[in-house]
Order: C-alpha cells, then sequence, then structure tokens
C-alpha cells in the first residue's frame, strides 16, 4: 500500500522546493500517492472562497500528512495566515525544529545540533486582535493556557527522551509577562519533574538570543511559546546555513504538516535558484515520521555527502546550482546509497 501524503506547493519558492523534496523522496523508492491541494493566493485565483479551502482541510483529515511548501501572507492587510490557520484548525500544537550542523555548509560553528518546540496554536498568535476606532488602540490578546503549555512541554520532554537528549532549556519572559509567560514557565518545571534524567533550566527570551549567537553547542532542547519560537527558530536557522536549510513538523494528535522553517521568498520567486534542502529535510522528518527509516537516513546521507563534497551547492550557500540541478545531485546520491545497502 502507497502513503497517502497531501502535496500542498503553496507559492513563491514553494512550487520549485516541494517539487524538489517530491524527486528526492521518489528516489528512495518509497511508495507515496500524493494528493495534491492548493491553498493562499493560488486557491484563490483557481476559484476558492477562502484562502484555506475545505477541500484541504479535508484532504488532510484523510491522508494524516501532508508535505508543504510556504505560503505567502499579505501583510499588514488581506487574509490572515494561512499557515497559522491550517495549526490551530488541525490542532498541530508541536512545531519542532531542528537546527544542526551539516558539515560542508561555511559558519561560524561546528557542532550546533539544537532541535527547537515551538508552541503553534496559541500565545500572541491566538488571532485575538482588536482595533478601537475611536482611540486609535490596537490591542492583541497573548492567550496561554495550562493545558496548551503542558502538552507542548511533555511533547518536548517525551521526544528528548526517546531521542537521547539530555537538556531541555524553557524559554520565556516571565520576568515582565508574570501571568502569561510565567504560567508558562510554572507549567514547565513542574512537568521536568517527571523526567529526572533530562537536565531542565530556564533562559529569559532576549538573554536566550545573546547565548544562542554567542554558544549555540551549549544548548540542546529548546521549548517556547508561538512568537518567541517563531523568532528563535529563525535565528537557529542562521547559526547552520540559514533559512534554505532548516526544516520543520507540525505535529498534533491525530495529523502532521512538514513544512521548511522559511517563507515564499518572493525575492527569488520563479528563478529556480532557491534552495530546496530545507523541504527536502522537512521530507525526512516525514519519512520518519512514517517510520520509512532507512529511506529517511538515506536523504540525511545524500545531504551531508551533497554538502561534503562541496561541488553542487544553491546561490544562498555561494554556490551556482539551481534548485532543480541540486535536487538531482541528491537524488542520484540516495540512489546510490540505498543500493550500497542493498
Ligand atoms: P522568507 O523566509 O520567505 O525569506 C527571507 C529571506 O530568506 C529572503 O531573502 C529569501 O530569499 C531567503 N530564503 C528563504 N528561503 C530560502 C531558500 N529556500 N533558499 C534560498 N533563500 C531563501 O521570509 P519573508 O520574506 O519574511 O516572508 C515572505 C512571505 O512568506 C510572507 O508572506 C510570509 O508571511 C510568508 N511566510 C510563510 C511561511 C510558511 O508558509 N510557513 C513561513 C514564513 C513566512
Ligand atoms: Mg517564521
Amino acid at each position: 500500500m502507497p502513503h497517502r501524503i497531501t502535496l500542498i506547493p503553496g507559492d513563491g519558492i514553494g512550487p520549485e522546493v516541494t517539487a524538489a523534496a517530491v524527486r528526492v523522496v521518489e528516489a528512495t523508492g518509497v511508495s507515496v500517492e500524493w494528493v495534491r491541494q492548493e491553498a493562499g493566493m493560488v486557491a484563490m485565483e483557481q476559484g476558492s472562497e477562502a484562502p484555506l479551502p475545505d477541500a484541504l482541510l479535508e484532504s488532510i483529515r484523510s491522508t494524516r500528512v501532508a508535505l508543504k511548501g510556504p505560503i505567502t501572507t499579505p501583510v499588514g492587510k488581506g487574509f490572515k495566515s494561512v499557515n497559522v490557520a491550517l495549526r490551530q484548525k488541525l490542532d498541530l500544537y508541536a512545531n519542532v525544529r531542528p537546527a544542526r550542523t551539516l558539515h560542508g555548509i561555511k559558519t561560524p560553528f561546528q557542532n550546533v545540533n539544537l532541535t527547537l518546540f515551538r508552541e503553534n496554536t496559541e500565545g500572541l498568535y491566538s488571532g485575538i486582535e482588536t482595533y478601537d476606532e475611536r482611540l486609535d488602540i490596537a490591542d492583541a490578546t497573548a492567550r496561554v493556557t495550562k493545558a496548551g503549555s503542558e502538552r507542548i512541554v511533555r511533547f518536548c520532554f517525551e521526544y528528548a527522551r526517546k531521542n537521547g537528549h539530555r537538556r531541555v532549556t524553557l524559554v520565556h519572559k516571565a520576568n515582565i509577562l508574570k501571568i502569561t509567560s510565567g504560567l508558562f514557565l510554572r507549567v514547565g518545571q513542574e512537568i521536568a519533574k517527571d523526567y529526572p534524567e533530562i537536565e531542565c533550566e530556564d533562559r529569559i527570551v532576549d538573554n536566550m538570543c545573546m547565548q544562542l549567537v554567542m554558544y549555540p553547542e551549549r544548548y540542546d532542547c529548546i521549548v517556547t511559546t508561538n512568537l518567541f519560537g517563531d523568532i528563535l527558530s529563525d535565528l537557529a536557522a542562521g547559526l547552520v546555513g540559514g533559512l534554505g536549510v532548516v526544516g520543520g513538523a507540525n505535529i498534533g494528535d491525530e495529523y502532521a504538516v512538514f513544512e521548511a522553517v522559511h517563507g515564499s521568498a518572493p525575492d527569488i520567486a520563479g528563478k529556480g535558484i532557491a534552495n530546496p534542502t530545507a523541504v527536502i529535510q522537512s521530507a525526512e522528518l516525514m519519512l520518519r515520521h512514517l517510520h520509512e527509516d532507512r529511506a529517511a537516513d538515506a536523504v540525511r546521507g545524500a545531504l551531508e555527502a551533497t554538502f561534503e563534497q562541496g561541488k553542487t551547492l544553491t546561490g544562498d550557500l555561494g554556490g551556482s546550482a539551481g534548485t532543480r540541478e541540486f535536487a538531482d545531485a541528491v537524488a542520484d546520491k540516495v540512489t546510490s546509497i540505498l543500493n550500497d545497502r542493498a
């Protein structure tokens, strides 16, 4: 039986980088039936009434797994973020974003291995924003719940336990946001007691930014609320080669949607030059989620070999290869890794 996977190409560089990831997944020989769905501007142009069509949600409810390209969100006007809505509607509460050193990519650090866990459904991204026309005052509600904090922190500790991580850092701003961030911190410290073998510490978010820029090798798993996680995950990407190389997963109890940390990159869209590594890494996480570990290992090995060789790199990493050329190089290596092992 093939795996049925919803494929959301997205917009901007989305269709280019997701095509590259599909190419690499197909090279693993894992049998997949892709169910293609459009969202955002593309869906509207094709006659959908909403940027997040019901058909797309229904598709994921049926396949349970999706690989997704980025979707543009109009800034300051227009429709609300399809990405945020998707995570909320499918209750994909855990956004997991591993940022680790890929040898062959030049960065100031040698051994970064961070796994960021971002709460994905509440906090300042709850979508509760109002504007008082009379007083010209804008408000946003950062809703933090005990249950929401518990499940993301527990998800992080369970992941740490299962994958042999030794340390979890709770990131917050409980000195200022005593009630909301305070709740997250308190719940986190309580749950940590169930995992005595894992060291737990906490950091205030601004200090955490400085620590990560100076000493990223000292950190392991990081768990935090939605806004801080959004910001820290781009920062973490910057430590290991940029937005082009960090993949991620949005996971709930029922469904999982795999996507890069980066957005639709309108500045380079349509040129065939985007780095597809981030979506390929997301596909690797997806293969592990589907218990296709042998295929996932081959994808990881192929990416590492491509970077170590350093011959086929995209522009963001100082090379001149196009998106498709890079994907072909990785796919070829996947094939030879799997043949060698056979
Ligand atoms: P962005 O991540 O799209 O781009 C930031 C910078 O990184 C740009 O210079 C871009 O060229 C570069 N970059 C990103 N991905 C790259 C790749 N794969 N290869 C090479 N270079 C890459 O962030 P920006 O510009 O803030 O957002 C653009 C749009 O994307 C916005 O509409 C935003 O709302 C949306 N967005 C969507 C996300 C999603 O679908 N999950 C996540 C983040 C942003
Ligand atoms: Mg972001």
